[in-house]
């Protein structure tokens, strides 16, 4: 957060107290989300690094002074036989390591571990106490070492035994006590199904599936528990004789044998690769689940090991939940700035305080148009919930209002280009998006030639986007064809480059003049045309001179070429300016290389296979590649094109790929490239 007087910092705490209030009160009373817990959670970690920077702003009634899970006096408090601990949190390779380190450094010096990992299931924890085989009690967490008895609610869960299964070979564990901790669940699919319900009646809606089983159980008339449907999936045993269940992985056994659900994912893996391994598998994976994730349990499998390394605070040390990042988080705007893409799209995009969301930080975030900052009344001096997953280009989700202090802008749609002072037009009624219509922009053509030489397109080494816009500044290139004309004299001349550099820059551009025409085309940055497309175009007009002379039905002819991509290109090579360009590239010598007519069509272009293939072994995919004029690597570099991702790959080539910004594509996009 920026600097702030204490007076500031009063009223913000103020401010962010009653929106979390609000928050919590309509999540935990009314059932109600008005945001996601993630952002909840930024914005109480916000009021908890104010209150440590001003502790006497602290008050009793803060929402960081509330001790969570004290039992309730409707139900009958229930002392739990063992305390039920929580877990502490890990983020990453690093800090699982660290964790590792730790436990090692409390054990023998040879002791091999072996982890046992689960899925996080994301309900709410319950123990369930059996005599004889017989369900007694069923006890919430409560505060860990208290709980409340919910046994007539819990018993309308049929996924509950109520009589432990006499499994031939695990009848010993009918005899005497048995307890078994899991998580009740309810399924996203009957979470949504009530909440259809829920809408047709008129009813408001419930916040997520978590909330709503623990509202369930929590109800005092159990006929209503068992028209909701809940589940219970097991995660671990206590037995008056532990040495029954060496391991983890042997207790979840056990526990199937005697009728309960438990996670079939869960895995005994050994070493913290492998630990990584699963959790890269489940970060997509997960979505598929049932019930709702937001991470993993890892745990020593050995159960020994695991009671003797003991309990810090609240948590086993023998354990932690490896959380996936979130995918919200709230920070402030603090600006607007309009871009000029390389089509002349006038994008206004929010410059923000730096936050992590989704295990990278962001600091800008695209508003789409004009009409998307005004829909959603994005102000600079916003506090705003940015959302970004995975690759996904981070989005500003929605302000939240009532944070304001009266300082905000609001934003103003500037009448010209930033750049080049020309009137900006608008292109899209509906949507209020404007562009600039001039071809000559400086912000056009730096992205022009930025995209030109990017990876995808020529592929030139050492003409990123300061380089690009360092040639620009000094009047020696306007567009992309101008790099050709580039001496070695005139770039020395610049601050950037010393005389090595400027060869260098000049032999790269000088080696691209004959690209493949599919790189080509894609580097001309007509819109509507990615990578797939330039190479379909190449493949069918087979010469620059033949696409530049195509009609919109030869080109609405070709496969993966519709109506608005046929467009685009006729008007591109219609416009003057465009013409020119062409006849420039000619006149500097650049000759896009003509696609052969027999099997050329993967000419120019570098695949690595990563993990299995499932449709033909990877002897035959370098085959057929290679019969296509392609070719196949063996390990990633900068010009590898493709990498093509089978199963169980390993990670060390896809985290390559990723900080090589290599195309990643699955087994069958390779098919279809083949085919
Ligand atoms: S093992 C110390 N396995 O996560 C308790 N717990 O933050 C370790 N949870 O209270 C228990 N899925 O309610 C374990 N597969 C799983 C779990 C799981 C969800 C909950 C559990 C526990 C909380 C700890």
């Amino acid at each position: 957060m920026t600097d702030m007087t204490r007076h500031q910092a009063e009223e913000r705490i103020a401010k962010l107290r009653e929106l979390i209030n609000n928050y919590r009160y309509h999540y935990h009373v009314l059932d109600e989300s008005i945001m996601s817990e993630e952002a909840a959670d930024s914005l109480k970690h916000e009021l908890s690094q104010l209150e440590t920077s001003y502790p006497n702003l602290i008050t009793p009634d803060s929402p960081t002074q509330r001790v969570a899970g004290a039992p309730s006096p409707e139900f009958v408090s229930v002392e739990h036989s063992q305390r039920m601990l929580s877990l502490n949190d890990v983020f990453n390779e690093v800090e699982v390591a660290a964790w590792r380190d730790r436990v090692l450094k409390l054990l023998p010096a040879d002791t091999k571990l072996e982890y046992f990992v689960d899925i996080k299931m994301d309900g709410l924890a319950c123990a369930l106490h059996y005599e004889n085989g017989v369900l007694v009690r069923g006890i919430t967490r409560g505060d860990g070492f208290v709980g409340e008895d919910v046994t007539a609610n819990i018993r309308t869960i049929e996924s509950i035994p109520l009589r432990l299964h006499a499994t031939k070979g695990f009848e010993h564990f009918l005899d005497g006590r048995t307890e078994v901790r899991g998580e009740i669940l309810m399924y996203k699919t009957d979470f949504e199904a009530l909440n259809r319900q829920r809408e047709a009646a008129g009813k408001p809606l419930f916040a997520n599936p978590r909330n709503t089983a623990a509202g369930t159980i929590r109800q005092l008339d159990p006929s209503l528990v068992a028209g909701r449907k809940l589940y219970f999936r097991a995660y671990d045993m206590l037995r008056d004789d532990p040495a029954n269940l060496p391991t983890h992985a042997q207790a979840y056994e056990v526990m199937r044998a005697l009728g309960f659900l438990a996670n079939r994912q869960a895995s005994v893996v050994s070493g913290v690769d492998a630990v990584m391994h699963f959790a890269r598998e489940w970060d997509t994976k997960r979505h598929d689940l049932p019930f709702n994730t937001d991470g993993l349990v890892v745990k020593v499998n050995n159960r020994r090991l695991y009671a003797d390394l003991g309990v810090v605070g609240k948590a086993p040390r023998a354990a932690v939940a490896y959380k996936y990042a979130a995918e919200q988080a709230t920070t402030k705007v603090k600006d607007i700035f309009i871009s000029i893409g390389r089509t002349g799209a006038a994008t206004p995009v929010a410059m923000l305080e730096p936050v992590v969301v989704a295990g990278s930080t962001v600091q800008m975030a695209t508003l789409h148009n004009e009409g998307e900052v005004k829909r959603k009344d994005i102000r600079v001096g916003d506090t705003v919930i940015v959302h970004k997953a995975g690759d996904i280009i981070p989005e500003v989700v929605e302000p939240l209002t009532t944070l304001r202090d009266g300082s905000e802008k609001p934003f103003v749609m500037p009448e010209k280009c930033p750049d080049c002072g020309t009137k900006l037009v608008k292109i899209n009624a509906k949507d209020a998006a404007w562009r600039c219509p001039n071809e000559a922009c400086p912000s056009r053509s730096w992205k022009r030639i930025e995209h030109f030489a990017s990876k995808a397109a020529l592929d030139i080494e050492g003409l990123g986007e300061k380089n690009v816009i360092a040639l620009l500044g000094a009047g020696l290139v306007k567009d992309p064809a101008d790099i050709f004309t580039l001496s070695e004299q005139q770039v020395v001349q610049l601050d950037r480059f010393a005389q090595i550099s400027a060869r260098k820059l000049v032999a790269a551009i000088q080696a691209k003049k004959q690209p493949p025409l599919s790189r080509f085309i894609y580097g001309l940055g007509i819109r509507h045309i990615g990578v797939q497309t330039a190479i379909d175009l190449a493949n069918t007009f087979k010469s620059i001179e033949s696409l530049y002379q195509a009609t919109i039905d030869e080109l609405n002819a070709v496969e993966g070429v519709g109506a608005i991509v046929a467009e685009s290109v006729v008007e591109w090579f219609a416009e003057p300016s465009n013409r020119q360009l062409m006849s420039k590239f000619a006149a500097n010598g650049v000759r896009p290389e003509t696609v052969a007519t027999v099997g050329g069509k993967l000419a120019g272009l570098n695949f690595v296979v990563t993990g299995s293939l499932e449709q033909m072994s990877r002897d035959q995919a370098a085959e057929q590649i290679r019969a296509l004029g392609g070719t196949f690597q063996s390990s990633v570099g900068k010009d590898t094109d493709y990498l093509v991702v089978g199963k169980n790959v390993g990670a060390s080539k896809l985290a390559k790929a990723a900080k090589l910004g290599t195309k990643q594509i699955n087994e069958q996009a390779l098919v279809e490239m083949l085919a």
